[in-house]
């Protein structure tokens, strides 16, 4: 039961952007087991590995530089071309708050469940990383809504990490993207499966060689002012927020000195952090996929799941739900960006408010069925 070799070598491009079909197999396992190797494989164009942004043999450090560049809200001032950008970006992702009532009527006889990233999502994204602290409305207003719905969060972050800003034990974590799921410890939720039991580690035979990259990488960035390495258990981060622009390529290059003698790690980049993470097929998606089978909802048509998330790991997980023909994604985000998600809001603030009106309006119904 301990196959847990769904790793890629990444000796050649092609291999290294090979990416698993989406099979319901490896979710079928027991919750305790680890995922079977998935069987089949697509290849993404070289053109689709640039553009999702994976960093290794073959992308230049001038490619991921600009990428960081464009991911770098300091760069979207509002140009009146960008304005008009906004408009129709804004007609094919409209606010979920302007949207709620056809919403709410395509969940109809549906169970809900709601997925949330955290950085970006629930909190602000601040300089540093340690004091990503989400409010304490927004912290009643989860606690409320894992009274109504499923709720998990899902994160980049350890997470033990992501549990400690969140703290509510109601809740289903899925940190490091998804490798690492733990189901509610205590009441306040009804939905309960799991019982606080690690559910999925697919990645812990990396641990070892993580702990080793992550005391290289701190030596080798030490000349980089600004330069923050985080250790996600199953993901190293190495956050770029308080680095000076001119740094970057010099940042860039003193990661990957360390990563290019690790082939089965491989480097990707996120909001003003660049990534280092196992080359096992396992993200966001597949840890939608997984909590949705362990909730019970396997092939069920009547779940409609919603995931919240400002980043492009949130992407696997939006393009997951498109696939499925099931709920829909939100994407967090001011500014216009290519997204496979259906509907936008634009800060933490907006969250709070949809999923304070997701609460009243299950309240009301809960209320409306209790009257008749
Ligand atoms: C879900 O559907 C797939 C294919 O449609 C099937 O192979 C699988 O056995 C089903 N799983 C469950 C738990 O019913
Ligand atoms: C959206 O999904 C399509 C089809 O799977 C994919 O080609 C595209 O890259 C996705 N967009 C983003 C931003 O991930
Ligand atoms: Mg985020």
């Amino acid at each position: 039961m301990t196959n847990q070799n769904v790793v890629v070598p990444e000796s050649t491009i092609n291999l290294a952007i090979t990416v698993a079909v989406a099979n319901s197999s490896i979710f079928s396992t027991a919750a305790q087991k680890p995922p079977a190797a998935p069987g089949g494989y697509i290849s993404i164009s070289r053109k689709n590995f640039l553009k999702n942004l994976e960093i290794n043999g073959g992308a230049t450090i001038n490619a991921l530089v600009d990428s960081m560049r464009a991911s770098s809200p300091t760069h979207h001032k509002s140009t009146p071309s960008l304005v008009d950008d906004q408009t129709s970006w804004m007609d094919q992702h409209p606010s979920a708050l302007e949207m709620f009532e056809q919403i709410i009527d395509a969940s109809k006889g549906k169970q809900i469940v709601m997925f949330l990233d955290y950085d970006g999502t629930l909190s602000p994204i601040v300089e540093d990383p340690d004091r990503a602290f989400m409010s304490k409305k927004m912290r009643a207003t989860l606690r409320k809504l894992a009274r109504c719905f499923p709720t998990a969060i899902v994160s980049g972050r350890c997470r033990d990490k992501v549990y400690k800003f969140v703290r509510l034990a109601e809740l289903y974590y899925a940190g490091s993207h998804g490798m690492d799921i733990r189901g509610p410890v205590k009441g306040g939720s009804k939905y309960k499966k799991g019982g606080g039991a690690v559910l999925c580690q697919p990645a812990s035979e990396f641990l070892p060689m993580i702990d080793e990259v992550y005391k290289e990488l701190i030596e080798r960035t030490k000349s980089t002012p600004g330069a923050k390495v985080e250790n996600n258990k199953f993901c190293l981060s190495v956050h770029f927020r308080c680095v000076e622009e001119k740094k970057w390529d010099e940042l860039i290059q003193q990661v990957k000195s360390v990563i290019k003698e690790y082939p089965k790690l491989r480097l990707t980049q996120g909001r003003k952090v660049l990534e280092i993470r196992p080359t096992i097929k396992w993200d966001k998606g597949k840890a939608l996929e997984f909590l949705l089978e362990s909730l019970g909802f396997a092939n069920c048509s009547d779940v409609f799941p919603v995931y919240i998330g400002d980043d492009r790991t949130d992407e696997d997980a939006f393009k997951i739900l498109r696939e499925r023909g099931q709920g829909f994604g939100i994407l967090v985000s001011k500014f216009p960006k290519d997204t496979n998600a259906s509907y936008s809001l634009q800060e933490p603030n907006e969250v709070m408010d949809f999923l304070q009106r997701l609460v009243e309006w299950k309240q009301m119904s809960l209320g409306e069925e209790a009257s008749v």
